[in-house]
């Protein structure tokens, strides 16, 4: 059985209260943080962990930490992105729902170690009913002296607010998840300054995922350096996988990181293997915005490697063979999956979320789907299949924020491997025009 650090007592009836959680060892970090260490010495143990974010992008979490302006006179800010909205991804929702005092927990030892005496939840605004959750979790931790003024006598004070976002996908892009927060319309912003710099209302501001908040809390129960024994070379400790799909047993598993694809996808301890009858096609491993892999090159590497699940093992050969961890928005696609229409799905997705202040983006990623929407329906052309490839170049890296590469990359490797499926879908227009999923079956790799 593998080690849970986040999940460990997930199943434990009540631990969403305050009572029980505390019972099962809860908020033991803030203690040892407020009453024997430094913020610097919570950064360096969150350094020494090689803790790395868990959003999506893989940033070292104590090198961000390190680069908040201390000099400077004005306050300094945590806000945790719980914007969750990448397709695909769920892992925060269910530690926030079922396990609200984990991340309040891990949100008071950072905001102690980064000096943020007012600390903010930006939640996506769909997920209206774990607000109540966190908010209830919030009063409950005031009501026993973990936050509000002097806490645990040890003289630092801190508030915590919950605050929905309006169900834009954006807005988890953490420039636009600040501007979003001043009250403006949610547009990402130039960097740099990075928020560490200029971030809230101009403040030194850190924004971290939910999970990595949530996992600073093990990190200082058992010290970085334990911590960082878990896992995998650079992959460090546990991550959270949203697994959905193809699969027997989608849901949200705790691994450590390391683990084979194999195991995580085919054995009973997790996903259970493809739905029963059926084989699998594709994989996108992080969530919409990374690379699709095919079934043969997700296994093993173009060199014949075993693939592990962890950051440098999923994006082996580059996006020529390789992928992403991402978000671990893991899904899995079995071959009943016309290819086409899931890119048309994702495409449509970017298109109706891009903000619209870069040109390449906006106009791209309407191009994209429109050429999509013809191929999928049978009315689309060869040369059809080389404008996509020419149309994603031209976003990729020529924009504000990275929504703009989220869109072009899935379109590039889409194309990349599986451009005989786009061109059965020139060649016979009659058997897709009508019936996007009857073709799928018939054709074969
Ligand atoms: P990024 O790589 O631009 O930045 C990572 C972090 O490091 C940011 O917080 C940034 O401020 C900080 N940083 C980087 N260089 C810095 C420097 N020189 N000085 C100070 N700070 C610096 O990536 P970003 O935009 O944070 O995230 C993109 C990722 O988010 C994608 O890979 C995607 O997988 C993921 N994503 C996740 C979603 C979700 O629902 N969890 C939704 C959409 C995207
Ligand atoms: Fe907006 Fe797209 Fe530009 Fe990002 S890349 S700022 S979403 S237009």
């Amino acid at each position: 059985m593998a080690r849970k650090l986040l999940l460990e007592n997930i199943n434990v009836p009540g631990i969403k209260s305050f009572d029980v959680y505390r019972a099962k060892g809860g908020y033991r970090s803030v203690e040892k943080a407020l009453k024997t260490m430094s913020p610097d010495d919570v950064m360096e143990e969150v350094k020494k962990s090689g803790l790395r974010g868990r959003g999506g992008a893989g940033f070292p979490t104590g090198m961000k930490w390190s680069f908040l302006d201390r000099k400077s006179d004005k306050p300094r800010y945590l806000v945790c992105n719980a914007d969750e909205s990448e397709p695909g991804t769920f892992k925060d929702r269910f530690l926030m729902e079922y396990i609200p005092h984990l991340l309040i927990e891990g949100l008071i030892v950072s905001s102690y170690s980064l000096g943020s005496n007012t600390t903010y939840i930006y939640i996506r605004g769909e997920y209206r009913w774990i607000v109540d959750i966190l908010e209830h979790a919030i009063a409950e931790a005031k009501h026993n002296g973990f936050l509000g003024k002097n806490i645990l006598g040890s003289g630092y004070d801190l508030e915590i607010y919950v605050q929905p976002g309006g169900g834009a996908y954006i807005c988890g892009e953490e420039t636009a998840l600040i501007e979003s927060l001043e009250g403006k319309r949610g547009n990402p912003r130039m960097k740099p300054p990075f928020p560490a710099i200029s971030g809230l209302y101009n403040c030194p501001t850190v924004v971290n995922n939910v999970e990595t908040l949530a996992t600073v809390v093990p990190i200082i129960n058992m010290g970085g350096d334990e911590y960082a024994k878990i896992g995998v070379g650079r992959s460090t400790g546990t991550k959270l996988i949203s697994a959905c799909g193809h699969m027997n047993k989608p849901g949200v598993y705790e691994i450590e990181l390391g683990l084979p694809v194999d195991e995580f996808l085919n054995s009973d301890e997790y996903c259970g293997g493809i739905r029963t009858g059926h084989t699998l096609k594709a994989v996108v491993p992080g969530g919409s915005s990374v690379p699709i892999l095919p079934a043969e090159l997700f296994y093993k590497t173009k060199e014949g490697v075993a693939r592990l699940m962890s950051y440098e093992s999923l994006s082996e050969g580059g996006f020529a063979s390789g992928s992403m961890l991402g978000s671990g928005g893991f899904i899995a696609m079995d071959e009943t999956t016309c290819i086409v229409r899931n890119l048309w799905n994702f495409t449509r997705f970017y298109h109706h979320e891009s903000c619209g202040q870069c040109s390449p983006c906006r106009e791209g990623t309407g191009w994209m789907e429109k050429v999509l929407h013809r191929l999928e329906h049978g009315h689309g052309s060869m040369s059809d299949i080389d404008l996509l490839v020419d149309i994603a170049k031209k976003i990729e890296g020529n924009t504000i924020c990275p929504l703009g590469d989220a869109a072009a990359w899935p379109v590039a490797s889409h194309i990349r491997h599986f451009r005989e499926e786009f061109e059965y879908h020139v060649k016979f227009p009659e058997k897709v025009a009508h019936s996007p999923f009857a073709h799928s079956a018939d054709y074969k790799r």
